[in-house]
């Protein structure tokens, strides 16, 4: 072959975008403004504290001792029992740790999985908005086709009929997501039940998102897929270690599923990223012997949401219900006209915290005056937010 001598600039050749709709989100967009202009940044959620010490250490413990070459495809066993033991215990059901948990580079990527396994061209997937902003795009990646159905404005509880009526025979996954990000919202057992008589003459499956499971509040239960037997018997559900232990940038989670829908999940999984990190699965299976700090959770946060919710008293922001995740959304109707983009920037520009609109979670940019914050912060980061925004 002979070797091309043109002086002419190398060409990338262009290529039709897979996602063309898809552009900077506003979660970058909002981190980068509230970093230029030293706001207390409450919009991404994630926690500005560490994990617990005892987790790091099982961690390197398992790292000094050796434990870094590929695990087994669905997961270190250890990891799995543990999961599939919490699960009983918590929710009472049991899964086959062999055949029906797989540990996944954290629930954004069992998502993925989960919906390029059983969405084929064509397919309708259900889901419910405000969402989680990667679930529409992985849809459309599957060739499937979006159908969204709102929750509820305001209280963001679902609307059983509308779900009922979205309902056709090309409907191929609905997505839900308890406790809700961005709503705060938790499903009661009623509405988990009547969803189970909903899907009941179908086939449809479900995705159930549950990665802030033990976030929640006064008194509740989060109700798990997993604890409506019909539920659980069409369910992929998915939770991540991230959320739970305040390490969201280790990118571990799992996902637990009926044998026949765990062997299709992973038949993808093996050839998306094959097997997930080995030591932080031997730490985290150590560190699960102890309920404690998932079974604590609540109250943590609890008292954190609490915390904010006082402070908020002082301003004219309305706080909605925050019945379980680590996020707090307001009506900020009382106090300015702007499109909710527009008031996160001034509020990030102006009075230094940092929010997210909560029409980022629609895709027709839907407005009601509401933005969201993550209160997974330090008390003093917190503290310091709330000053700024008693100048409201
Ligand atoms: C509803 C929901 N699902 C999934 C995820 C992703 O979790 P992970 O960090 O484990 O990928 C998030 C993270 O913010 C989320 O809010």
């Amino acid at each position: 072959m002979q070797i091309d001598a043109s002086t002419a600039t190398p060409r990338t050749p262009a290529f039709p975008s897979r996602l063309p709709q898809v552009g900077t989100t506003i979660f970058t967009v909002m981190s980068a403004l509230a970093h230029a202009h030293g706001a207390v940044n409450l919009g991404q959620g994630f926690p500005d504290f560490e994990g617990d010490p005892r987790l790091v250490d099982a961690v390197a413990d398992a790292m000094r001792s050796g434990l870094n070459q590929y695990p087994p495809m669905a997961g270190v066993p250890a990891l799995r029992a543990a999961v599939a033991d919490k699960v009983q215990a918590l929710y009472g059901h049991r899964y086959d740790a062999d055949t029906e948990i797989t540990v996944t580079a954290g629930a954004t990527q069992a998502i993925l999985t989960a919906i390029l396994c059983c969405v084929h061209p064509g397919d309708e997937v259900i889901v419910l908005e405000p969402c989680y902003d990667s679930y529409a795009p992985n849809i459309e990646l599957a060739g499937g086709t979006v159908v969204r159905v709102p929750l509820t404005p305001g209280s963001f509880r679902p609307d059983l009929k509308r779900i009922a009526a979205a309902i056709t025979p090309r409907t191929r996954l609905l997505i839900v997501n308890t406790p809700h990000n961005p709503g705060a919202s938790v499903w009661t057992r009623q509405e988990m039940q009547q969803l189970a008589e909903i899907l009941r003459p179908t086939d449809v499956l479900l995705l159930s998102d549950e990665v802030y499971e033990h976030m929640v509040y006064d008194g509740r239960a989060h109700v798990s897929a997993a604890s409506v037997a019909e539920l659980a018997a069409r369910a992929f559900i998915v939770s991540s270690f991230g959320k739970t232990y305040h390490v969201t940038g280790w990118k571990v989670g799992f996902v637990a599923a009926p044998a026949p829908l765990s062997a299709e999940f992973r038949k993808v999984h093996q050839f998306n990223v094959f097997t997930v990190n080995t030591p932080m699965q031997h730490g985290l299976a150590r560190y699960m012997a102890d309920p404690a700090p998932y079974l604590e959770l609540g109250a943590f946060y609890q008292r954190k949401r609490d915390l904010f919710r006082a402070g908020l008293q002082a301003t004219r922001l309305r706080p909605l219900q925050t019945e379980g995740s680590y996020f707090q959304c307001v009506d900020y109707s009382a106090l300015s006209d702007l499109p909710e983009a527009e008031f996160c920037r001034f509020l990030t520009t102006e009075i230094g915290v940092a929010a997210i609109p909560l029409s980022a979670f629609y895709a027709g940019g839907f407005e009601q005056r509401v933005v969201r914050f993550c209160f997974a912060k330090k008390d003093e980061t917190l503290q310091t937010a709330l000053q700024r925004l008693a100048r409201l």
